[in-house]
């Protein structure tokens, strides 16, 4: 049985045409694969190989050099939110809200809660010091960030919340 869905497949193919070469298709085809699953698995990547023409170590490789990829024995919860740990966000209530969150989901930077539903990552200057403290829910920013409006976004992920 495939490991990779049907929808997965067509989405990696119709990046093709859009980059210069099969090998340039394999961040995209690991993000389709991880935004799915919320990890990529060794047959996963076995799959991407074939599917781009290239072996498996070279899919090996280039997931595990971003460190942005998890393994099926490290899944992401259903919401990833990288908290931004860089000086002005720190110095602008991120630390206590990094600790908060910390303290409220039981768990540190890099681990996913008990139940499944969240993982906190930290995050390098998110290039938006003016909003901070700020974080990223998968690739969305928010700005100037409580405590409340991170369980509000962790419950609502797709509820808007940006204080721009
Ligand atoms: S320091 Fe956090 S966005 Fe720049």
């Amino acid at each position: 049985m495939s490991e990779l869905s049907e929808n997965a497949k067509q989405v990696i193919a119709e990046h093709l045409p859009r980059y210069p070469s099969k090998q340039a298709v394999t961040l995209p085809a690991l993000h389709v694969v991880q935004q799915e699953r919320r990890y990529v698995s060794n047959k996963a990547m076995e799959e991407i190989a074939e599917l781009l023409e290239l072996s498996p170590a070279q899919i090996s490789d280039t997931a595990s050099f971003y460190g942005f990829f998890r393994t099926e024995d490290n899944p992401l919860g259903q919401k990833r939110i990288w908290v931004c740990r860089s000086l002005p966000c720190m110095l602008r209530g991120g630390e206590e809200l990094l600790a908060a969150l910390c303290e409220k989901y039981h768990i540190v930077p890099g681990q996913t809660t008990a139940d499944g539903k969240l993982t906190i990552e930290l995050a390098e200057c998110l290039g938006a010091c003016d909003g901070a403290p700020c974080i990223l829910l998968e690739d969305e920013l928010h700005l100037r960030c409580s405590l409340e409006d991170v369980e509000r976004i962790a419950n609502e992920p797709n509820a808007p919340n940006k204080k721009a």
